[in-house]
């Protein structure tokens, strides 16, 4: 997830620019960028870092201009280092373009242009599109509709051209793109708050859509250059709200862009003929096929992501797999070698203990892979192989979307594994990550039925104690959902896997107890049931999940949250959106600070 912005008026371009990537940094911050056109030139300062430390490049020679785009990075395709450094320029710097998106065809492309004689500065997807825009003729949005029809993936854009100094051309595809007027004033965005200091009168461009931006004219049309007839909205939001884009907290801005989350985490990995699309390094088949065993090290909701795969996994992987907590790792003697394959699992990728596990591994001569969502953290130094999820920055300290990003990122590492060891095939590989496809829309319809988990917040904020059961695949999603709980709210919460209630934790039943029960209609469904039935037994209030809808069970649930039936590869994402919801709505029924709970933090770099 990146931040955009474009001008075009009477203003000076830099500081509107500059003002306007401050307010979009929460979308990323490893690299920072602008374009102006100055005296018809294209000038373009762009930079590794902050965009604080840009501007102090540019206050000791200031770009002149009134037309500019900018851009600050959250990087998916290359390192955050100045070459990838968004804008790219392109033909003789007489094109500049900014990007937030994944160009899932990029190699393709790229490999096209560069045998047309086109010369890349960059390794990023991005820089494909100023090439491709360079190669067409006609007007500047007459080149940018053709080009974007060659490109598969994601954007939201912004583009200048030196020949025709007053115009910007923007396009979105999967990725948000406003714009904002006032007066004269013509701005492009991904997002409300770049452009609150100028204007509240925006107008929201929808999918496959484009806007020309001239000093006479706002013209939007599809990318078939048909006009398209377009509101124009007022924003009432303060700018804080707007970088929350309005929700109350991060964390339930994140929660809801877990969609956007899974489809980007799962559109980046493209099975080019079968095989996966690795971000960095990648894993030698011998290696795969050779290693007799396989761990999985993480911490914190990440470990129960790399439990969650452990039971996906096993259904076709013929090897051991061991999820491993790094902190317990670290310090055990495991039998690690170089038939090991160790999977490092890592929203920050900066984790303490899951980087000295994975030294561990690594002084042991075993292979490492990382799943991490920041790019360029140290997991990514201390692997061999490197598939990134694409959440986007998580700002909020209980991890949520970056949780089901990994849980889509885990499939398809562990249908990729298993397909280069044989044990399954390229067309079941291919068939069973296509499931994944439907991911977005399924988390979506669970999203929609939040206010009904509000209602359940509200009976229940004020219990002290919580047990979560599940088994199976449910088990590490009812260890995440206690997870949540405890963390956002302060209520003890336990995990439990339902079938280990009898040998203890019954004791704790009473009706003072919620329990929140996770029930699929699979192997085990009769086990969960008769557990629920033995809580009731004993006056535990009952919140049933379950996708068994006008099955018995909800003739013994004392809550009930109907989910829809789907496949096991998206069971586990369907059961955590409600979680997420239920801890969300009692932390804030409770006041306690969501966003930013007592004795937390982010990114845990200390043992
Ligand atoms: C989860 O909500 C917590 N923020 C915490 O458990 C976190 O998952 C854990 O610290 C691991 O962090 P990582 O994914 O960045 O390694």
């Amino acid at each position: 997830m990146c931040g955009i912005i474009g001008y075009l008026g009477s203003r000076e371009a830099q500081p509107v620019l500059l003002s306007g990537l401050k307010r979009l940094e929460y979308r990323g911050y490893d690299s920072a960028g602008i374009t102006v056109l100055s005296d018809g030139e294209i000038r373009t300062e762009k930079m590794a870092g902050k965009i604080s430390d840009l501007e102090e490049k540019l206050m000791g020679s200031p770009v002149s201009g009134s037309v500019g785009i900018g851009h600050t990075r959250w990087a998916t395709h290359g390192k955050p280092d100045n070459a990838n450094a968004h804008p790219h320029t392109g033909c003789n710097d007489r094109y500049s373009l900014v990007h937030n998106g994944i160009v899932e065809n990029y190699r393709e492309l790229k490999s096209d242009l560069e045998a047309k004689g086109h010369k890349f500065n960059s390794e990023t997807d991005t820089e494909v599109i100023v090439h491709l825009i360079g190669e067409q003729s006609g007007s500047l949005e007459e080149k940018v509709r053709a080009a974007l029809e060659s490109v598969e993936g994601t954007f939201a854009v912004a583009v200048v051209y030196s020949e025709e100094p007053r115009k910007i051309v923007g396009a979105r595809r999967g990725s948000p793109l406003i714009v904002g007027t006032a007066d004269g004033d013509r701005f492009l965005a991904s997002d409300i708050p770049a452009v609150l200091e100028y204007t509240r009168d925006v107008i929201y461009l929808e999918d496959n859509e484009m806007v020309l931006l001239t000093d006479s004219a706002v013209e939007i049309t599809d990318l078939q250059g048909q006009p398209a007839d377009k509101e124009v909205r007022h924003i009432d939001w303060n700018p804080v709200a707007a970088r929350k884009e309005g929700y109350k907290h991060f964390m339930l801005k994140e929660i809801h862009e877990q969609p956007q989350a899974v489809s980007d985490t799962f559109r980046s990995r493209r099975f080019k003929g079968g095989g996966l699309t690795w971000d960095e390094g990648e894993l030698a088949a011998k290696v795969v096929n050779d290693a007799d065993k396989l761990f999985i090290v993480a911490c914190g909701t990440s470990a129960y992501a790399s439990r969650v795969a452990k039971y996906l996994w096993e259904d076709f992987l013929d090897l051991p797999i061991e999820v491993e907590l790094g902190s317990e790792f670290r310090y055990r003697n495991p039998p690690l070698d170089d038939s090991s394959l160790v999977v490092g699992v890592s929203q920050s990728g900066e984790t303490a203990d899951t980087l000295a596990g994975l030294e561990k591994a690594r002084d042991a001569g075993s292979t490492i892979v990382s799943v991490p969502n920041v790019l360029g953290s140290t997991i990514t130094r201390r692997s061999d192989a490197v598939l990134y999820t694409h959440a986007g920055p998580e700002i909020g300290v209980a991890s949520t979307k970056a949780f089901t990003a990994q849980l889509t990122a885990l499939s398809v590492l562990g249908l990729e594994i298993g397909r280069m060891r044989g044990s399954i095939s390229d067309s079941t590989a291919r068939e069973m990550a296509s499931v994944l496809e439907g991911a977005p829309q399924m988390v979506q319809e669970q999203l929609d039925n939040e206010d009904k988990v509000a209602e359940l917040a509200e009976k229940f904020y004020e219990k002290e104690h919580f047990l979560f059961l599940g088994r199976d695949i449910l088990y590490p999603i009812a260890m995440e959902g206690a997870l949540k709980l405890k963390e956002i709210s302060y209520i003890h919460a336990e995990g439990y896997p339902a079938g280990e209630l009898k040998h203890g934790p019954i004791a704790l039943i009473d009706e003072r107890m919620p329990v929140v029960a996770l029930i699929t209609k699979n192997s085990v469904y009769d086990k969960v049931f008769s557990n629920i039935e033995e809580v009731r037994a004993r006056k535990g209030k009952v919140i049933v999940l379950t996708d068994d809808l006008g099955g018995e069970v909800e003739g013994i649930a004392d809550e009930l949250v109907p989910l829809p039936r789907t496949e096991k590869l998206l069971t586990p994402l369907v059961f955590t959106i409600p979680l997420q919801l239920l801890a969300y709505h009692i932390g804030v029924l409770r006041g306690t600070d969501v966003d930013q709970p007592r004795n937390l933090a982010k990114s845990v770099t200390v043992e």
